[in-house]
């Protein structure tokens, strides 16, 4: 071989590693970060599209599905259930070496609204009962943690969710409104006699952004804890913008770290063109402002939360093609990937947070 050949081997290396998908020698981000590293995600991506399905087994430690575990994709319309999907989705982790976490058992969307609205009270409360121990007992030992309950307070005053308080939709069912505040212990009290291991979490959105339901929710928390309901961990979704103050994310997390418990970043996303404008193009940099603020809550995370806090970080929805601020029909690129499933520049910069 001689000096030249020797040349352009080396060129041609440096170029296809530089452009080699991961396995090929780029930390991911699970071997960047000490922490586990989820991502929301859809299960018939993962079933069906094998270069989805190669992103979520090489980077991440563990998964939540966004839709597959919630009370409509497992109840028919005369109460029955129907695990088939849920147990291929699970088969589906298992033979990708990725955990779950699940998402979520008492929310007041995606619920079968046919059949829950036939039911008295009383039935309300024993649907719940049967649904929260029926699911936790299928899915023990496989299921890490659970979001127990999800969105339990009101936006505007920070009081307990209900319909007077809440818009509503389809497959939309507020527990509330039957059982008041009791469903939430209850629903933790059901969630720990299945499967005593699951670390059992409140999930909730906008407290990074307001401070009256994020006081409201430690509150609830606090008073849990103090009545003896086996409550573990607090997710707090981040579903944020490029415009998010980054007060608001240490101060949330502070302030969540202090309850003692479990602390998630469960569902983070990150928009660029919050408002929805049109028309709108996605510049460098628009792009570089959402790297700075994936960044941001990796490290504020890392700073606020103590060591034996961290049950992880997930993103919600693999790519901007996927996720579900897109598919609601927003002009918008929240994820780490794109729609054609290269990294953007967010993926760096949040790797880089985790280290
Ligand atoms: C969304 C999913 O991403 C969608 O696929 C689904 O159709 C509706 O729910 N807060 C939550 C999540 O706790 O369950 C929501 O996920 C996003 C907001």
């Amino acid at each position: 071989m001689n000096k030249f050949t020797i040349a352009l081997l080396l060129l041609l290396c440096t170029m296809a590693c530089t452009h080699k998908p991961d396995h090929s020698g780029e930390t991911t981000l699970k071997e960047a970060s000490s922490i586990p590293i989820g991502v929301g995600v859809n299960y018939d991506l993962l079933k069906n599209n094998t270069s989805y399905a190669a992103i979520v087994k090489t980077q991440f430690d563990r998964v939540t599905p966004g839709y597959q575990m919630k009370h409509a994709a497992n109840v028919k319309n005369d109460g029955t259930y129907d695990f088939t999907k849920t147990d291929d989705f699970m088969n589906i982790t298992s033979s990708l070496g990725v955990k779950v976490h699940g998402h979520t058992l008492a929310w007041y969307q995606n619920d079968n609204a046919t059949y829950l609205n036939t039911l008295d009270t009383a039935q309300v409360g024993n649907a719940l009962h049967d649904w929260v121990t029926t699911m936790v007992t299928r899915y023990k030992g496989r299921v890490t943690g659970w979001d127990v309950v999800n969105e339990a307070i009101a936006d505007g005053t920070g009081a307990l969710r209900t319909s007077a308080n809440s818009l509503s939709g389809s497959g939309y069912f507020f527990w509330a409104d039957y059982l008041g505040r009791d469903y939430i212990a209850n629903a933790f009290t059901w969630a720990h006699a299945a499967d005593p291991e699951a670390k059992l979490f409140i999930n909730d959105y906008g407290l990074e952004s307001n401070s009256r339901k994020l006081d409201s929710l430690i509150a609830m928390v606090n008073r849990l804890k103090a009545d003896g309901v086996p409550i573990h961990g607090i997710g707090c979704q981040m579903h944020m913008s490029i415009y998010t103050r980054s007060s608001g994310i240490d101060s949330a997390l502070q302030l969540l770290a202090a309850t003692g418990l479990l602390i998630h970043v469960s569902e983070l996303d990150v928009r660029i063109n919050p408002g929805n404008l049109t028309p709108f193009t996605t510049t460098p940099a628009l792009l570089a402002l959402q790297a700075q603020q994936f960044r941001y809550v990796a490290e504020s995370y890392f700073r606020n939360v103590p060591a034996a806090q961290r049950y992880g970080i997930t993103v919600w929805d693999l790519t901007d093609a996927d996720s579900w601020i897109v598919k609601a029909g927003n002009r918008d690129a929240p994820t780490l990937w794109d729609s054609s499933y290269n990294k953007k520049p967010v993926f760096d910069a949040f790797r880089k947070g985790l280290q």
